[in-house]
């Protein structure tokens, strides 16, 4: 029995141990972000959150510093004011930072400052980012989002990351909507972020060297088809039959440029990398079946053998 307890004592203190850096696109300010920090502290996780002051959605990689040492606007919700320092923490959490830069900065930010000066050099077993308000699918939310540029920084500097994003949208200030309803797509978002985690950390080893996850939430509640509020998980791919990616259209009243996305069929449908079976996120997404994504993608950018094979062959003057 004293045995058992002591296992279990132990093995409660191997999660209790384990460090997040926690960060998002949407700002600090958000209600997603604020739930799952409470839910991570509240599973026993030690957590780091560090996100840009105001909105920094479709930002990409970009990644940028401060210009001045006191903001020059007002943050999101104008939670942080003009004037007020270009970073800091709040008053009564020196665990929650925000960062006037883009989450590939905010990450950075953290890394380099905060954890070395404020925390003694701790480090971060896992990053993630999110929940994302809305989804992040397919090659074009890939290389445009800030949530995810967050997450692959994060995987250049050597520490492993997750990419969370939410379809149901409610892009809200956490001081007005921050509340225990298990109903909420926060709260719900909030709960699977902590259960993915604790799946993984219960295995001895972490997720690989150069590897990420890119998980998609389903709609929510009374926003989905059936009722969602505990959605069951899927392997997927990002690239596969189904993508869908930006393009443009000429709008004859503005005579401006249109944004839009346009969903491809099988352009894309040849399959180089990964587990060719796999229906791609896009497919499982639109499907709106209480299914969350999880694709796993990897920063070695560099083409499958065989392609780039073709590639050389056709470069054989060049090269010899
Ligand atoms: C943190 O690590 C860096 C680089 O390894 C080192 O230069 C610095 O002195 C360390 N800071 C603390 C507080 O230990
Ligand atoms: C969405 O946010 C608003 C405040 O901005 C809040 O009143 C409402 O309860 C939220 N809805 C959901 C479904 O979370
Ligand atoms: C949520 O519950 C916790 C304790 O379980 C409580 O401290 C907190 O005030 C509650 N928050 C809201 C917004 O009701
Ligand atoms: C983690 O492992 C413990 C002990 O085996 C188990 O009680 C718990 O349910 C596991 N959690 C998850 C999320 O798998
Ligand atoms: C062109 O732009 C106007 C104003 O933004 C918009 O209302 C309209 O729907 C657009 N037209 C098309 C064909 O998308
Ligand atoms: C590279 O792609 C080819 C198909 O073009 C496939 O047969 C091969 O297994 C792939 N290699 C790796 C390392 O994934
Ligand atoms: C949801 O839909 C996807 C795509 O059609 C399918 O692969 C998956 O099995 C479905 N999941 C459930 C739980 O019905």
């Amino acid at each position: 029995m004293q045995f058992l307890i002591s296992i279990i004592y132990l093995f409660t203190l191997t999660i209790a141990s384990k460090t997040i850096l926690l960060t998002n696109d949407d700002s600090w300010a958000l209600t997603n972000i604020r739930a799952t920090y409470r839910d991570l502290v509240d599973a026993g996780y030690d957590v780091l959150l560090v996100a840009p002051v105001s909105q920094r959605s479709g930002w990409a990689g970009k990644f940028d510093v401060p210009e001045s040492k006191n903001l020059l606007n007002d943050g999101e919700f104008s939670y942080v004011k003009k004037g007020d320092p270009s970073w800091g923490h709040e008053d009564d959490d020196k665990n929650i930072w925000y960062f006037n830069g883009t989450p590939s900065s905010c990450v950075a930010f953290a890394i380099d400052y905060v954890l070395p000066n404020y925390f003694n050099n701790k480090s971060i077993d896992l990053t993630i980012g999110g929940p994302n308000e809305g989804p992040n699918l397919s090659p074009g939310f890939f290389t445009a989002s800030g949530t995810m540029s967050a997450v692959y920084t994060s995987i250049y500097r050597g520490i492993p990351a997750i990419s969370f994003s939410g379809s149901t949208l409610n892009n809200s200030f956490f001081q007005d909507s921050l509340n225990n309803n298990s109903k909420d797509a926060a709260n719900i978002y909030s709960k699977k972020v902590v259960e993915l985690t604790d799946i993984i950390f219960n295995n001895t080893d972490t997720l690989p060297n150069m590897l990420g996850l890119n998980v998609n939430f389903p709609l929510i509640g009374d926003s989905s088809s059936d009722d969602c509020y505990d959605p069951t998980w899927q392997l997927t791919r990002i690239m596969g039959k189904g993508v869908f990616t930006p393009n443009m259209q000429y709008n004859e009243t503005t005579e401006l440029m249109d944004w839009t996305y346009q969903y491809i069929d099988d352009i894309q449908k040849d399959c180089e990398n990964g587990d060719c079976n796999l229906p791609s996120e896009y497919t499982v997404f639109w499907a709106d079946n209480c299914t969350s994504t999880i694709s796993v993608f990897s920063i070695d950018y560099d083409a499958n053998l065989s392609q780039s094979n073709k590639a050389k062959k056709l470069m054989k003057k060049a090269l010899t």
